[in-house]
């Protein structure tokens, strides 16, 4: 099987690679990646050998023909991704999660090749703290922020070519993804990386928010079993019961690197900060047998701190710009 990654060298994409490599030797993997600041060569570097890697932009829609029209298939992960870098400027994430998957779209759409659409259950809007449901596939949209709102716009574009053109596509709503290899600007990461360097983690507002935490390694496993098995024009929320609100987060963090639970700071919260995600993944579970390895998130949690602890030379060189950037955001200490 010839398979075409896009964003191969971000944090979830460089791990599916890694896992295919590893588990289906089979495959032949080339990797399609802009490196925006958010791509990294050196998340793939120890295994350059057994891909083909393309430097390039899922919106070159010239080189995204030939590209595809060379596969059996596409997962495509490429996107911005960053809630507040899609509030401080929303357009590259019109650019790259909608221009950039309609390009892929018309590409397997003329050369007829298998897509799978990697998405976000950030596309449902939130839940309230008490509701006693989840997300499951036929909750209805209500994105939130410019990023959940581009991949919304993306889900919709895979569905129409879905069912106007015939293309073979199936799509994924993941939870919040952590493990390596994650950019220094993300929750987990920054907090870390934050500690390594001896400086207090960083709480938004007063950190009640809940994510549904799942391991890059589970998400993965789950998208090879909807490549595999899924079916085409189906959508497949992604999600290992892993719901914690952010402030105990922190403080598991906290606790890991042996000082005081309380030893963070409340910063500025985000504008429009969703409260509440959770995913239901019974379609997943029943319909493809999916189960995660990774059930005890403090065990995945101090794998990551050792992962960040062992690999410095990997993230040091984004951390400096990724505060300053935070500051020139308006961020401040309450
Ligand atoms: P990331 O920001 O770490 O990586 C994105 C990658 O895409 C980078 O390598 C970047 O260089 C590349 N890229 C950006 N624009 C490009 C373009 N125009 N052309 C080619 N490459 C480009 O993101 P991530 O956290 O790995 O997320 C991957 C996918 O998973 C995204 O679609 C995201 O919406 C989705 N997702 C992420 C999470 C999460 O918790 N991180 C959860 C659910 C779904
Ligand atoms: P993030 O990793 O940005 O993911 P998302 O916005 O996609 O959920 O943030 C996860 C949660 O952590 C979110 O509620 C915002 C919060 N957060 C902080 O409290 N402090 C931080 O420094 C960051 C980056 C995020």
């Amino acid at each position: 099987m010839r398979l075409l990654v896009t964003g191969g060298a971000g944090f979830i994409g460089a791990n599916f690679v890694h896992q295919t490599v590893t588990r289906r030797p089979g495959v032949q993997v080339t990797v399609l990646d802009k490196l925006t600041y958010a791509g990294n060569r050196a998340s793939l570097a120890s295994i350059a050998d057994r891909i083909e890697f393309v430097h390039g932009d899922i919106a070159d829609t010239a080189l995204v023909d030939r590209l595809v029209g060379g596969v059996d298939a596409v997962v495509h992960f490429a996107a911005e991704s960053h809630n507040d870098n899609s509030l401080a400027d929303p357009w590259p994430f019109i650019q790259t999660n909608i221009v950039g998957t309609y390009s892929l779209l018309q590409a397997v759409r003329r050369h007829q090749v298998r897509y799978h659409h990697i998405s976000t259950d950030e596309v449902y809007g939130d839940l309230a703290l008490d509701d006693p449901t989840a997300f499951s596939e036929v909750t209805p949209y209500n994105p939130s922020s410019p990023y959940s709102a581009s991949k919304a716009s993306s889900d919709m574009l895979v569905r129409s070519w879905v069912r106007s053109f015939g293309v073979r596509a199936t799509l994924s709503n993941c939870s919040n993804n952590y493990g390596p290899f994650q950019h220094v600007e993300k929750f987990i990461p920054r907090q870390i990386t934050n500690l390594i360097d001896d400086v207090r983690p960083r709480l938004y507002g007063a950190g009640h928010q809940v994510r549904d935490w799942i391991h890059v390694d589970d998400h993965n496993s789950a998208v090879w079993e909807i490549l595999d098995r899924g079916r085409i024009g189906q959508t497949y929320l992604i999600g290992a019961d892993g719901e914690r609100d952010n402030k105990s987060v922190v403080q598991f963090i906290l606790e890991a690197f042996g000082r005081d639970r309380d030893d963070f700071d409340h910063v500025t919260d985000r504008p429009g900060h969703d409260l509440r995600y959770a995913i239901d993944s019974t379609l997943l579970r029943t319909e493809l047998g999916w189960e995660p390895e990774y059930r005890d998130f403090r065990k995945g949690l101090d794998a990551t701190i050792e992962w960040y602890r062992d690999n410095e030379s990997w993230w040091r060189p984004q951390k400096d710009a990724t505060e300053r950037a935070y500051v020139s955001a308006g961020e401040k200490v309450l």
